[in-house]
C-alpha cells in the first residue's frame, strides 16, 4: 500500500467545492467574463447573408497574438481560432423528435441552420482594460462551417478524395509554430445519421459524404493560407492534435481517436522544421510523414506505412497508402495496436516532453471515472519509435476528478483538466460526488504531483472545453460548452446560463482573469 501523500494545494488560488449550481463558479479575487456566445454577430454583415453569427458548441479555443507573425507574444490583443463541434436542433432549427412516435424529417431550411451553425470562428479580440472584447469591425473576424466551400485535401488520400466540404464535427485542436489552428473532426458519422445523429440526410441533397470528414483541418486566422485537410495525419474520430518539435528537428503530432478500445497516434514529418522558411513553406510538413499508432504492450510506435507493413495491410484489404489512411482504424488494427479508454485531448510536458493524454472513461469495460496517462519516448525524442507509459492520474471519489477531456499546461508544470461526465449523468448515481463539470489544476512536480484542486465549475449540464492560455498567462480562455444540454422544451430549459432569469443558456467563451491583473 502507498502511504497517502501530505498534500498542499497551488498558492495562486483558494480550490472550491463540487457545485451543482447553475453557475461558472471560480475562486474568489478571480473573475470570469463572457466574450461571446452563440448566434452574437461577429463580423460586418454580408449583403448576401447576413451578419456572419457566433455558432453553437463552441469546443477548442486556440489564442494568436495579433503580432504573432512578427513573431510578437501581444497578450492584450489576438485572434481566437473556436471550433463549433455540433448542434442542438431544438435551439438552432427548431427541430425535435419526441421520445415515441415518428419523428418528422428535417426540412432542407432547418439542415442548412444546422450546417452553419458548426465549424469553427476566427474572432479579434482586445482587452480593454477592464474587460475582453470582440472587435465587430475587424476584417479578420469570419466563419467557416459545413456549408463553406471544397477545402482540399493534401497527403496520400487526396488522390481518392480531393477535398471535404466545409468541416463539421471541430472537437479539440493544436498550433502551429507558424501560427495556424490544427482543428479536428470528430464525430463526423452523427450528421447523416437518422438513428440518434442529426439526419442530415433526411433530404438527400444535404447529405453528407462521410469520407470527406475525419480530417484534422489547418485554418490560418489571419487568413493568408487557404484552409487544408491533411490526410497523412490520418481518419478516425479525431480528438485533437499536439505540435511538437523534436530533438532532431522533426514536426511531430499527437492524436487520440475518441471512441472506446480506438487508439491513440502520431504523426512524424519527414522533414525538419525550418523557422526560417514560408508559413506556405512551413505547412507543407503536415503533408509528407509517417503516422504511427501506439503499442502499449510493447511500446512500440507502429508505422502506418503502406511499404513497411505492405502484407498485413494487403491481408486487411487496404491496397494503398490512401487506403490506409482513409481506413486508419482498420489499418492500426491490423497491426494490433493497443486499443484504449477514449483518448481526449492529449497535450506534451513544456518542462520535459512528455505526453500526457486524457482516456475519459470506457463504459465497455465499466471503467466509469478514466485516467490519464502519461507516455515518455525513448531518449527523451519525439521522433522516436519506442516510449514507455505510467499511469499518471486515475479518475474516482480519492482524485474528485472523473472523466478527464481537455488538457492544457502552464509554462511551470501544472496541467489544467476539464472534465466531461455526459449531461445524463451528472450529479447521478456513480456521478453524483462530482457535482456538475469542472476545472482542476494537478501539479505533475513537488509534493502535490498528481493531486487535483478544483478551480472551476460549470453550469447545469456544461462542460468546461478548449482551456488556452495567453502568451503570458494573464488570461486563460475557456469554453462553455452544451449548458442545458438535457432541454425538452424552450420554454422551460434545465439552464439559464449565462444570461440568468428565464433566459436560454447559450454556449460562450469566456476570458477568466485572477488578483494582480493576471
Ligand atoms: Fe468532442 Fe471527444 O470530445
Ligand atoms: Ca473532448
Ligand atoms: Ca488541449
Ligand atoms: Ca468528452
Amino acid at each position: 500500500p502507498t502511504p497517502k501523500r501530505k498534500s498542499s494545494p497551488p498558492n495562486w488560488f483558494q480550490p472550491i467545492a463540487p457545485s451543482s449550481e447553475d453557475l461558472l463558479r471560480v475562486p474568489d479575487q478571480y473573475s470570469a467574463q463572457v466574450i461571446l456566445s452563440w448566434d452574437d454577430p461577429i463580423g460586418l454583415p454580408d449583403h448576401a447573408t447576413g451578419p456572419q453569427r457566433f455558432g453553437f458548441n463552441n469546443d477548442f479555443i486556440a489564442y494568436f497574438p495579433i503580432n504573432a507573425l512578427e513573431g510578437g507574444k501581444n497578450s492584450q490583443e489576438g485572434l481566437l481560432w473556436v471550433n463549433h463541434e455540433y448542434t442542438n436542433p431544438l435551439f438552432v432549427s427548431g427541430y425535435f423528435a419526441p421520445a415515441s412516435g415518428a419523428a418528422p424529417k428535417k426540412t432542407v431550411e432547418q439542415i442548412r441552420a444546422e450546417k452553419r451553425s458548426v465549424g469553427g470562428s476566427v474572432v479579434h479580440v482586445k482587452w480593454d482594460g477592464t474587460a475582453w472584447k470582440h472587435v465587430p469591425s475587424s476584417q479578420y473576424n469570419r466563419r467557416i462551417t459545413a456549408l463553406y466551400p471544397e477545402i482540399m485535401l493534401t497527403g496520400a488520400a487526396s488522390s481518392k478524395i480531393p477535398f471535404g466540404i466545409g468541416t463539421l464535427g471541430n472537437c479539440s485542436g493544436g498550433r502551429t509554430p507558424w501560427m495556424t489552428a490544427l482543428s479536428c473532426e470528430e464525430n463526423y458519422p452523427d450528421f447523416n445519421d437518422i438513428e440518434k445523429g442529426f439526419r442530415w440526410k433526411d433530404v438527400a441533397s444535404e447529405a453528407i459524404d462521410e469520407r470527406q470528414y475525419g480530417w484534422v483541418v489547418e485554418i490560418d486566422p489571419f487568413g493568408e493560407l487557404p484552409p487544408q485537410k491533411h490526410s497523412s495525419l490520418g481518419r478516425f474520430k479525431h480528438e485533437n492534435a499536439a505540435v511538437t518539435v523534436s530533438a532532431g528537428g522533426k514536426l511531430v503530432v499527437y492524436m487520440g481517436d475518441d471512441e472506446m478500445d480506438q487508439f491513440f497516434y502520431k504523426y512524424v514529418s519527414h522533414d525538419s522544421y525550418n523557422p526560417a522558411a514560408s508559413r506556405a513553406d512551413q505547412r507543407k510538413l503536415l503533408s509528407h510523414g509517417t503516422l504511427y499508432v501506439a503499442d502499449l504492450m510493447n511500446g512500440r510506435w507502429l508505422a502506418l506505412d503502406y511499404d513497411r507493413n505492405k502484407a498485413k495491410f494487403d491481408k486487411a484489404g487496404l491496397k494503398s497508402q490512401a487506403d490506409v489512411l482513409i481506413h486508419t482504424r482498420q489499418a492500426a488494427a491490423a497491426l494490433k495496436a493497443t486499443p484504449l479508454d477514449r483518448c481526449e485531448d492529449c497535450e506534451v510536458h513544456p518542462l520535459d516532453g512528455s505526453i500526457y493524454v486524457a482516456m475519459t472513461n470506457n463504459a465497455k469495460h465499466g471503467n466509469l471515472y478514466g485516467q490519464i496517462v502519461r507516455f515518455v519516448e525513448a531518449n527523451d525524442d519525439a521522433a522516436s519509435e519506442s516510449f514507455q507509459y505510467e499511469i499518471f492520474l486515475a479518475g474516482g471519489p480519492k482524485t474528485g476528478l472523473a472523466s478527464p477531456d481537455n488538457l492544457a499546461f502552464r509554462k511551470n508544470g501544472d496541467l489544467i483538466v476539464v472534465c466531461d461526465m455526459s449531461s445524463d449523468k451528472l450529479n447521478r448515481g456513480a456521478y453524483r460526488p462530482f457535482g456538475n463539470n469542472g476545472l482542476f489544476v494537478v501539479p505533475t512536480r513537488g509534493d502535490s504531483a498528481g493531486d487535483a484542486f478544483q478551480f472551476a465549475s460549470g453550469p447545469n449540464e456544461a462542460e468546461l472545453t478548449g482551456p488556452w492560455f495567453t502568451e503570458d498567462e494573464s488570461t486563460l480562455f475557456l469554453s462553455v460548452q452544451h449548458p442545458g444540454e438535457e432541454t425538452t422544451d424552450l420554454s422551460t430549459p434545465t439552464s439559464h446560463w449565462p444570461h440568468g432569469g428565464t433566459q436560454l443558456p447559450r454556449p460562450s467563451i469566456v476570458a477568466i482573469r485572477g488578483p494582480f491583473g493576471g
